[in-house]
C-alpha cells in the first residue's frame, strides 16, 4: 500500500539545449505506513550534469518542503511516472500513473538491463590495487588509471591504504616501495568521474593494510575514522549511499535505478577495523561480501570461502562475494616479500576458457554456488587473450551482450555525457520493476 503523501520530483530543465529531461515531472511516493521515507536531502544532492533534479511538494506544489523521518528505513522507494505535464497548482500527477510505460533505452552502469536489477544481481569488473599504475614498477597492478578504469567499465575500485605521518595513501606493501598518492586525490578523481556519470553506479573498497598498527594507548592506529576526512575532503560523502542495515542480504540491495535516482551512487566497503557506529556509511566488506582465497598463486582458483574465515554457510548464501582472480609471482624487493601480478600469464587469467581463466573460475562459481560472484577482481583488465576479455566474462555471467571498445582508447565520457532523452524512460523501468 502506498502512502498519499507524496514528493514530486522535478528535472528542472536546465537554460541549456543540454537539459536531461524539460518539462517532465516525476511522482515519488513514498513507503508503505505512514513513514515518508525520503528526504529532501537525497534528491538535492543529485545534482546532474546537465541540470539539477529538484523536489515539489505533492499536497503545496512548493519546492523544498521537508518530509519528516519516522524511521531510520529509507527502503522502500517507489517511482511512479507522472509524464510530461508540469505539476497542477496542487501537485497532483495521480491520474498519469497508468500512462503506457516506454521501454527504458538509458543504460545503467553501461547496460538498460541493469537499471531494474538489484545491485546484489550484478556480476562487475574490480580493479585490483586499482591506483598502482606506475609504469616500469613491479608493484604496480593495473596499467591505466582510475578514470580510464571507470571509463572502460571498472565499476569496483579496491586498492590498499597505508598511513604516514597522519595521512592515508595508496601504497603497495609500503610506502617507499611505491606511493600513489593520497587517498583524498584519488577520491578527487573518483568523485570527478561520477558527477559527470550519472547513471553509474559505483564500489569502493578500501583495503586498510595498517589494521594491525596501534597507536600510543594501544588502540587501533587505522579504523574507518581515518577515512571521514578524505571522502569529505574529496567531496564523495555526498554521493555515498548508507544502507538501512550494516548487513544486507542480496535481498536488501536496492536496485541501480533506485540508487540512482537518488543520486546515492557510491557504496564503500572497509575490509579491517570497521566502526560502523562512528562511520555508518562505510560498510564492514565481511558482513555483506565474501571472497574466495586472495592473493592466489594457485591457477586452479576454487571458488571456496577465503575471508571472512569461519563464515557460516548459511550465512554466504545471502550475502555478495568476490572471486580474487589476479595470478600473483612471489618475489623479493628491497628487503620485502611481495606478491607481484603474474603479468605472463595474463592472457590466460584474463581469459574466457582453459585453466586458470577467469571465464572458467565464473563458471565453477556458478556451478558451486548457483549464481555468479558479484565481483571479478583482476589485475590488468585491459589484458587477456583479447581487448576486454573480462568485460566480456561478466557479460556472459549477466546474460547481456558487451560490445564496448576496449581498453584505455578514447574517453567514453563524452557520449555519456550527451543529454539523454531516455532518462524518464529509466525512472518508468524503476517504476515498473517497483509495482509489480
Ligand atoms: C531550496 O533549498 C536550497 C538549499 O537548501 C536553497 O538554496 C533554495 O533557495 C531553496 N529554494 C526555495 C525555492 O526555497
Ligand atoms: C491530491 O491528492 C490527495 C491525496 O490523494 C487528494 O486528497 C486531493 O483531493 C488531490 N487534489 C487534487 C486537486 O486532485
Ligand atoms: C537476477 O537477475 C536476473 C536477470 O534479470 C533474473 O532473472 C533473476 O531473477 C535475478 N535474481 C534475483 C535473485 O533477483
Ligand atoms: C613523514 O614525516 C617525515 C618526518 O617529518 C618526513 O621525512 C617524511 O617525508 C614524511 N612522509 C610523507 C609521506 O610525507
Ligand atoms: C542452515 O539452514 C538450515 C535450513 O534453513 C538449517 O536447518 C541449519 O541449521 C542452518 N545451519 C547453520 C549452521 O546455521
Ligand atoms: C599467452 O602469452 C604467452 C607468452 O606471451 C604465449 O606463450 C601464449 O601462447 C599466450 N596464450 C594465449 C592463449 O594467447
Ligand atoms: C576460448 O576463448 C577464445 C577467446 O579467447 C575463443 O576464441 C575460443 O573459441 C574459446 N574456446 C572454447 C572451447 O570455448
Ligand atoms: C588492444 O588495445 C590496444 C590499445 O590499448 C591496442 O594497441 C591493441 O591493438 C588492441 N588489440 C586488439 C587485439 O584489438
Ligand atoms: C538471457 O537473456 C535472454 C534474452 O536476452 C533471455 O531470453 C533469457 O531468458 C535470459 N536468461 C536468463 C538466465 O536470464
Amino acid at each position: 500500500m502506498l502512502f498519499s503523501v507524496a514528493w514530486l520530483v522535478g528535472l528542472a530543465a536546465a537554460q541549456s539545449s543540454q537539459s536531461i529531461v524539460s518539462g517532465s515531472t516525476v511522482r515519488v511516493t513514498t513507503g508503505a505506513d505512514a513513514t515518508p521515507t525520503l528526504s529532501l536531502s537525497d534528491f538535492e544532492a543529485s545534482t546532474f550534469n546537465t541540470g539539477s533534479m529538484s523536489l515539489l511538494s505533492a499536497s503545496t506544489g512548493a519546492p523544498n518542503a521537508t518530509a519528516s523521518r519516522t524511521s531510520s528505513s529509507v527502503d522502500p522507494l517507489t517511482v511512479i511516472v507522472g509524464g510530461s505535464r508540469t505539476p497542477s497548482a496542487s501537485g497532483n500527477m495521480t491520474a498519469s500513473t497508468t500512462a503506457a510505460q516506454p521501454t527504458n533505452t538509458q543504460p545503467c552502469n553501461n547496460y538498460p538491463e541493469f537499471c531494474t536489477r538489484k545491485y546484489s544481481n550484478i556480476t562487475e569488473v574490480c580493479a585490483h590495487n586499482s591506483p598502482f599504475v606506475r609504469k616500469n614498477n613491479a608493484g604496480s597492478n593495473q596499467a591505466y588509471g582510475v578514470t580510464q578504469q571507470l571509463n572502460d567499465g571498472i565499476r569496483m575500485l579496491q586498492g590498499q591504504i597505508h598511513e604516514v605521518n597522519g595521512t592515508l595513501y595508496y601504497c603497495h606493501t609500503s610506502c617507499d616501495l611505491l606511493n600513489a598518492g593520497t587517498v583524498e586525490s584519488y577520491l578527487a578523481e573518483v568523485v570527478s568521474w561520477v558527477e559527470n556519470h550519472p547513471f553509474d553506479v559505483i564500489t569502493i573498497i578500501f583495503g586498510n593494510a595498517d589494521y594491525e598498527r596501534k597507536d600510543a594507548n594501544g588502540n587501533p592506529l587505522v579504523t574507518s575514522k581515518n577515512f571521514v576526512s578524505p571522502i569529505t575532503d574529496s567531496g564523495l560523502l555526498q554521493y555515498i549511499y548508507q544502507p538501512p542495515k550494516t548487513a544486507m542480504t542480496l535481498e536488501d540491495w536496492p536496485t541501480l535505478g533506485e540508487l540512482i535516482v537518488r543520486g546515492k551512487r557510491v557504496i564503500t566497503f572497509i575490509d579491517y577495523n570497521f566502526d560502523t557506529d562512528a562511520v555508518p556509511y562505510l560498510l564492514w566488506e565481511f558482513y555483506n561480501i565474501w571472497e574466495t582465497p586472495y592473493s592466489p598463486t594457485d591457477i586452479q582458483f576454487p571458488c571456496t570461502i577465503g575471508r571472512p574465515e569461519g563464515l557460516n554457510q548459511n550465512k554466504s548464501q545471502s550475502m555478495m562475494y568476490m572471486a580474487n582472480h589476479n595470478l600473483n609471482v612471489e618475489v623479493s624487493i628491497a628487503g620485502s616479500s611481495l606478491l607481484i601480478p603474474n603479468n605472463v600469464a595474463l592472457n590466460v587469467t584474463n581469459g574466457l576458457n582453459g585453466t586458470g581463466s577467469l571465464g572458467l573460475m565464473t563458471n565453477t562459481c556458478i556451478s558451486d554456488w548457483g549464481r555468479p560472484p558479484n565481483f571479478l577482481l583482476v589485475d590488468y583488465y585491459n589484458a587477456g587473450p583479447f581487448n576486454g576479455s573480462v568485460f566480456e566474462v561478466a557479460a556472459r555471467a549477466n546474460n547481456v551482450t558487451y560490445d564496448r571498445k576496449c581498453c584505455g582508447t578514447a574517453s567514453f565520457a563524452v557520449e555519456l555525457l550527451r543529454p539523454s532523452t531516455t532518462y524518464l524512460a529509466l525512472i518508468v523501468g524503476v517504476a515498473a520493476a517497483l509495482l509489480l
